[in-house]
């Protein structure tokens, strides 16, 4: 019998392939640190049935219609702004994300970063490390505080939900703006639902947890920063889509906002020129959201298990609907 053909696009662990080694044909792209090159992508999508990417790989038309026996292409991310979801659907090609598995360290490192851009915490750690510290002053490094402030979560999925959750050991109030009311979130964590503008107007951090689509590209622009107030604190660990880089970096600059924590850009990766990076008002991280060893590893299992499924004929388990 012959065996499925599997597209690994970029090298991951052999002890999680190995259990699937008898069962696939497994090809792999040999390089952990760089992605597949588009024309070989789209080569092995020529004979695949069946694909793992990354969110660095983009699935589009060209691609999905040079793919004849595609069945799966299963996203190690839970955003999938990479594939183009409705061509794929169209050809009948199930798409899968890695929802869940990444929820709490993801909202792990939005609070971390809450916390940094507030806190001025790599400022301070460069500031040391660099031989600065020569006395203790009444407001060097000053911050600005988190407890009982309001947190404005734009995007209340589970990652909004775990990071309320996490606001409320700080003892901040939680508003929140999403597509549809969470009245769960709402009795749980004591979240308030706000139109978009009453949450920018009142939010003391602004925490951006929305999937970038047609209706979330440039979101947060120069009328959205405008609104914010002048202390507040914007912090994306969404996509770099959801925000006009320009006009952050006008607000930032002219002091229309106090700081921005970021950890994803508009075009990754970004090299040290980035008009954003030459601001000491911004803190940035190179997209590591979900990057703990544990959620990687599941994020990767849970891919693999979603191909697995469908190439038995079961439903994924993860489908994005
Ligand atoms: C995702 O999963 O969409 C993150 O951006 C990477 O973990």
């Amino acid at each position: 019998m012959t065996r499925p053909k599997v597209y690994i696009a970029r090298k991951i662990p052999e002890q999680l392939l190995s259990p699937y080694r008898n069962q696939w044909e497994i090809e792999m792209w040999p390089y952990e640190d760089l992605p597949v090159r588009r024309e070989e992508l789209h080569k092995q999508m020529g004979q695949a049935d069946a694909i793992f990417i990354t969110l660095t790989d983009v699935v589009d038309q060209e691609l999905i219609d040079g793919a004849k026996q595609l069945k799966i292409i299963a996203n190690m991310a839970v955003g999938y702004d990479n594939i183009d979801i409705d061509y794929a659907r169209k050809k009948g090609v199930i798409v899968t994300n890695t929802p869940d598995v990444l929820t709490e360290s993801t909202a792990d490192l939005t609070f971390a970063l809450l916390l940094a851009a507030s806190r001025r915490l790599i400022e301070a750690n460069e500031y040391i490390k660099e031989g600065k510290w020569t006395t203790w002053s009444p407001l060097f490094m000053a911050g600005t505080d988190i407890h009982h402030k309001t947190l404005g979560i734009v995007g209340m999925g589970r990652i909004g939900e775990a990071v309320a959750h996490r606001a409320k050991g700080f003892h901040m109030n939680v508003l929140y703006h999403n597509r549809r009311r969470k009245p769960e979130a709402e009795e749980k964590l004591g979240a308030v639902y706000v139109g978009f503008e009453e949450l920018l107007t009142n939010s003391d951090f602004v925490v951006c947890m929305t999937p970038l689509t047609q209706e979330t590209k440039d979101l947060f622009n120069r009328r959205a920063f405008q609104l914010m107030k002048e202390t507040a604190v914007f912090v994306n660990t969404s996509r770099g889509g959801t925000v006009n880089e320009e006009d952050l970096y006008q607000a930032l600059k002219t002091g229309e906002i106090l700081a921005a924590g970021l950890d994803v850009f508009q075009n990754e990766p970004i090299g040290k020129d980035h008009p954003l990076l030459q601001l000491d008002n911004v803190t940035a991280l190179p997209h590591i959201g979900s990057a703990t060893r544990d959620t990687r590893y599941q994020m990767m299992k849970l891919a693999l298990e979603n191909i697995d499924r469908v190439l038995q004929g079961k439903e994924a388990k993860t489908p994005v609907k």
